[in-house]
């Protein structure tokens, strides 16, 4: 390392760094230039990701790097502190620049921090490739199949008897419940591997709440319950994913309708408590053993005084990636037998 004309930024390093055989045995590149743009260290990392020995660049300044090599193009790249990914060589490289102040404020130069994310883009996609093919194998058969039952409903191949329309009903009504589970389990792998985008955007909760237990209020009257919603005033600016957050309000008190007993009341409530919007759902239904209440977050999982309920046990195991994406919590206090309360904790805000 040429250490003449960077004994500031060297001294600096050195401080905090014990020795270049410290930064030499990172995975991830690291390269420093002092406030004039000259390169004044390289580790090992960075030679072999860039494919240039240190000796060949170290004191020179990024305008003085031929043009058009690996190490031209990620110095002159703009990466302060905002991350940016390049093709170089074939690879991708993750790129990151910031400013190093010395103990007393003083700019004494950059650092740029290098890793190789090829393996991870690589991943991604090929994650990606299979949820889209999934999606299809799996919708295209059903969409058929519902477009046929729609055409012989209309009448399309001459008129039907009364009772197979009620059938075709019944068909078409199953399949509508096996493309929103479809959509659920799809969903569920796209939250687990990252490939949901979530959208948060200034939002009413109050009016997403009221939207959740309109949609519900058939299913509840069929079930002979209740459904009450309380929200505290102040609760109405949210910033959140309003689609997928719907789905999580929708599951919640589903399931609280669903579990419930003739003649009870589902509590739908809603508060801001420091900074936090916590919804909670209570029900006086069937109740969750101690030992499954972590258990019923997971994909698949249903107790077993839940069968006979309609249900795939996807719900809650989506409920919860959506909530965690916010950077929330959910969680679940329950008697057997007595009855349970949900309850989603997330910051109004990123
Ligand atoms: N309010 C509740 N009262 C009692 N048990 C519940 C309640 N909510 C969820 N559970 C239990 O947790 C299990 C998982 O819930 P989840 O919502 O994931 O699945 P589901 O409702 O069975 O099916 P899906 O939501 O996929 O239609 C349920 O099957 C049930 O055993
Ligand atoms: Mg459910």
């Amino acid at each position: 390392m040429n250490r003449k004309n960077n004994d500031t930024l060297f001294t600096a390093f050195s401080e905090t760094f014990p020795a270049d055989s410290f930064l030499d045995s990172l995975s991830t590149g690291v390269i420093f230039t002092d406030c004039g743009g000259v390169l004044t260290f390289m580790n090992r990392k960075a030679e072999i990701l860039l494919a240039v020995f240190k000796e060949t660049v170290i004191g020179k300044r990024i305008d003085m790097l031929p043009l058009r090599t690996p190490i031209y193009k990620v110095m002159s790249e703009d990466c302060r502190d905002v991350p940016l990914e390049m093709n170089i060589g074939g690879r991708v490289l993750k790129l990151r620049s910031s400013e190093v102040l010395s103990a007393e404020k003083t700019l004494l130069g950059s650092i740029y921090e290098l890793s190789d994310v090829t393996l991870e883009r690589d991943e991604k996609r090929s994650r990606e490739e299979f949820v889209a093919k999934m999606t299809h194998d799996l919708k295209s058969p059903l969409m058929v199949l519902q477009g046929y039952v729609q055409a012989i409903k209309l009448g399309m191949w001459g008129d039907i008897h009364p009772k197979l329309q009620k059938t075709l009903e019944d068909m078409e009504r199953s399949g509508k419940s096996l493309y929103s589970m479809i959509e659920d389990l799809l969903d569920v792998y796209r939250l687990e591997m990252g490939l949901v985008q979530i959208k948060r955007l200034p939002c009413d909760l109050q009016a997403l709440l009221e939207t959740c237990c309109h949609d519900r209020q058939l299913e509840a009257e069929e079930q002979g319950v209740s459904l009450l919603l309380k929200v505290a005033r102040k609760c109405q600016k949210v910033e959140l994913d309003a689609k997928q957050f719907s789905r999580v309000f929708a599951n919640i008190v589903g399931n609280a309708v669903k579990f419930s007993p003739r003649g009870s009341t589902v509590t739908v409530s809603a508060q801001i408590r420091k900074g936090n919007f916590h919804v909670s759902v209570k029900d006086s239904g069937i109740g969750i053993a101690e030992k499954d209440k972590a258990l019923v977050f997971k994909k698949y999982f249903r107790t077993e005084q839940a069968a006979g309920f309609k249900g795939s046990g996807l719900g809650l195991a989506l409920s919860k990636e959506i909530v965690e994406a916010h950077g929330g919590t959910i969680e679940v206090a329950s008697i057997e037998g007595q009855g349970s309360v949900f309850t989603v904790i997330a910051p109004i805000k990123e």
